[in-house]
């Protein structure tokens, strides 16, 4: 048993989505055209982490802003719905949700247009900081993306967090090494940093996998697990254990949201106990899962089913 009061509190990024497939152009002029599927999700790195770490069976909090807007109204009972607890995530009628437009291609790529809204403006406070750190587990997902957060104050709650005793996972939303003063305040407080090998080798400015790892470790992290997209993750931790593992190969309906699934199953995983090779293979199983389905975390349902599919699913070439 856990003195703590959750198992997992997720920071950050939320966001409403709208999604479409297959998406292959936008029509000439002002026409139309017909798709198969459109739906809705909660997404972002905190919130596609805090749903799948719900349905998975994480006590879950939410922490981050939306707007007294529909989407924000939305994304609050969706979470709800999950059985996430949303007493942490703030609304203001002045703010407006961070919302993303999804066109999702056949192959699964999917660009998006977004609107950033309250994730850039919403602020933990001090007084705060405990509650938030009162789990197992604290993620800080979207670094980059927070605009009023980022930078000391982040720097501040992680400190504190990790000062409750929680473990701390860090994902981030970076596109060069200009999002590298933001990202570096928190990393002397990250035991495990979850970005992409692209955001990672865009932070350094570095190429070679190994070598990326060591500008992370340098800068205060025990644990770099970078996803690799259809070509798995990579971990390397400061005690010197490093092991690649190949994604699962699995029929790509749509990508969006699987770096932040796997943040859910890397919590999952750390909660429960796993040794990092099978951490690592269940974070990956929980973001396959979500790549069957359209919208982040929509083929993620519980623990049990993605322990089955990760032991029943062959692992890509
Ligand atoms: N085409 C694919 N086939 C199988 N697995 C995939 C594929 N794409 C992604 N994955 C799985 O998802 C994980 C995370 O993917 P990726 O590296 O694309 O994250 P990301 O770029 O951070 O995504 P996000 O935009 O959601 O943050 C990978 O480690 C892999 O397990
Ligand atoms: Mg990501």
């Amino acid at each position: 048993m856990s003195d703590k009061q959750f198992d997992y509190a997720s920071i950050g990024f939320y966001t409403f989505d709208c999604l479409g497939w297959p998406f292959t152009a936008v029509p000439e002029g002002g026409g139309c055209n017909m798709i198969d599927e459109i739906t809705l999700a909660v997404s972002g790195a905190a919130g596609t982490a805090a749903i799948a770490a719900a349905k998975m069976g994480l006590s879950t909090s939410a922490v981050g802003g939306v707007g007294e807007d529909m989407m924000g109204e939305w994304v609050l009972k969706r979470l709800a719905s999950f059985g996430v607890d949303t007493a942490m995530m703030q609304h203001r009628p002045e703010w407006k949700t961070s919302t993303s437009i999804v066109t999702t291609r056949g192959d699964g790529s999917r660009p998006a247009l977004h609107m950033k809204g309250a994730t850039g403006t919403f602020v933990v406070e001090e007084a705060d900081f405990a509650k938030v750190g009162n789990a197992r587990v604290v993620h800080l997902g979207g670094v980059g993306l927070m605009d009023a957060m980022d930078g000391e104050r982040n720097a501040a709650l992680m400190r504190a967090v990790k000062a409750e005793g929680a473990i701390t996972t860090v994902d981030v939303f970076a596109g060069s090494s200009n999002d590298l003063p933001d990202v570096d305040a928190v990393l002397p407080y990250t035991d495990y940093f979850m970005p992409s090998i692209e955001e990672a080798r865009a932070l350094s400015g570095l190429d070679d996998l190994a070598d990326c790892t060591k500008f992370f470790h340098d800068r205060g992290v025990s644990c770099c697990v970078f996803t690799l997209g259809g070509d798995g993750a990579y971990y390397s931790h400061q005690d010197g254990t490093r092991f690649r593992v190949p994604a699962f190969d699995i029929n790509v309906k749509c990508t969006c949201g699987c770096g932040d699934a796997f943040d859910a199953g890397y919590a999952v995983a750390l909660v429960r106990g796993f040794d990092p090779v099978t951490a690592v293979r269940f974070a990956q199983a929980t973001s396959a899962l979500n790549a069957t389905g359209l919208g982040s975390q929509a083929g993620v349902t519980s623990f049990e089913h993605t322990w089955a599919f990760m032991n029943t699913t062959p692992t890509r070439a």
